[in-house]
């Protein structure tokens, strides 16, 4: 026994950043950008805080699920770095929705809300837990350099959230690693002033060789799906929903072609909100399921890519409680 959806939300910054604002102190474009990424826009934190965020998702989502704050069992957030570098941003939700449960971030940069329901299976099979939050919140703002115009224009702030409860619902999962440390890198602030050491730092911004990430993308998703869809025993072309890391609506193009998929199945939201690294899929997933996509018995299949390098694919069957 494994976990079904039970819940979703979903907070974004209420401030938006079209491409053509970026123009303001950039060399760039609204046609470079779309045409290379499919991005019009984006939600950047200004006063907001990434905590805040984060509750006001959990919070729509445990209400989705009717659910309450101390009913939930564990609290596991996809974060790369939180409002602190401790306490975690899930003891700062626990906190907030009243939960005693216990609560650690998992940083998978992109993957991370898929390594968060893979964690989440693992609890529940175990017969440690029978209700699980999982919050994504990402403050992409924070950490590009914003003179960096092959970076910047990529990326927007979100958080999203799921409620899994014990159930019939998750299909199959797979989760890896191409170890690469250097193709998406942001070094950490430690040992800032230490008296101790004095060795040269790098700059405390992220770094990404796009082609490399690109190449390693288009590859990672299509063997994700090829695995996880073995592993459920069905073909790619009996999934009714894919919901792709929205990087670059390019890359979701180049690694879905070979499967034929109808393009109506493929979900995105890169135009509006670029790409929330762990956030994309969970406030991908919201969204459409508060539009009423989902039928009950539908398979949706999340793949994604990111820093590290992770990837892999959950397949769940909507509403198998
Ligand atoms: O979650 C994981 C996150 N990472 C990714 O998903 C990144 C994956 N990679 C990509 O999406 C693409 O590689 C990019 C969108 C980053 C770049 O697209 P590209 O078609 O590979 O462009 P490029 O890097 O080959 O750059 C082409 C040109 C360069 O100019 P020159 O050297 O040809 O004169 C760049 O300097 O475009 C220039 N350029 C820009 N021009 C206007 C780079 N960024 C910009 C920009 N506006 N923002």
């Amino acid at each position: 026994m494994s976990f079904y959806i039970a819940g979703t939300g979903s907070a974004l910054p209420g401030k938006v950043v079209s491409n053509e604002d970026l123009t303001a102190f950039l060399d760039t474009s609204d046609e470079w950008i779309y045409t290379r990424t499919g991005i019009r826009r984006r939600r950047v934190l200004t006063d907001e805080t990434l905590n805040g965020l984060a509750v006001l998702s959990a919070q729509r989502a445990l209400e989705d699920a009717g659910v309450q704050g101390k009913d939930v069992d564990l609290i596991l957030c996809a974060t790369m770095r939180g409002d602190t570098v401790t306490p975690s941003l899930a003891c700062a939700v626990a906190e907030a929705i009243g939960s005693r449960a216990p609560a650690l971030d998992v940083n998978a940069a992109c993957v991370g809300v898929l390594y968060c329901m893979e964690i989440a299976d693992s609890f529940i099979a175990a017969g440690k837990a029978e209700t699980v939050l999982i919050v994504s919140a990402e403050a992409m703002s924070k950490l590009l350099d914003w003179t960096d115009r092959s970076t910047c224009v990529l990326f927007g702030d979100g958080s999203g959230a799921l409620v899994l409860k014990k159930g019939a619902g998750r299909l199959a999962g797979v989760l890896s690693t191409d170890p690469d440390t250097h193709v998406i890198r942001m070094p950490n602030y430690e040992g800032l002033n230490s008296p101790y050491n004095q060795s040269a730092r790098e700059p405390l911004s992220m770094h990404m060789d796009g082609g490399e990430v690109y190449k390693f993308a288009v590859n990672a998703m299509g063997r994700n799906i090829e695995e996880v869809c073995r592993l459920a025993g069905i073909a790619p072309a009996e999934v009714d929903w894919y919901l792709p890391h929205q990087a670059n609506i390019r890359i979701i193009d180049a690694s879905l072609r070979k499967f034929r998929i109808r393009k109506e199945k493929v979900l995105t939201n890169i135009a509006e909100y670029g790409n929330m690294s762990a956030t994309s899929v969970s406030v991908l997933l919201d969204e459409y399921a508060r539009r009423g996509t989902f039928k009950k018995g539908d398979r949706l299949l999340f793949v994604a890519f990111g820093a590290g390098l992770t990837s892999g694919a959950v397949l769940v069957e909507w509403g198998r409680g």
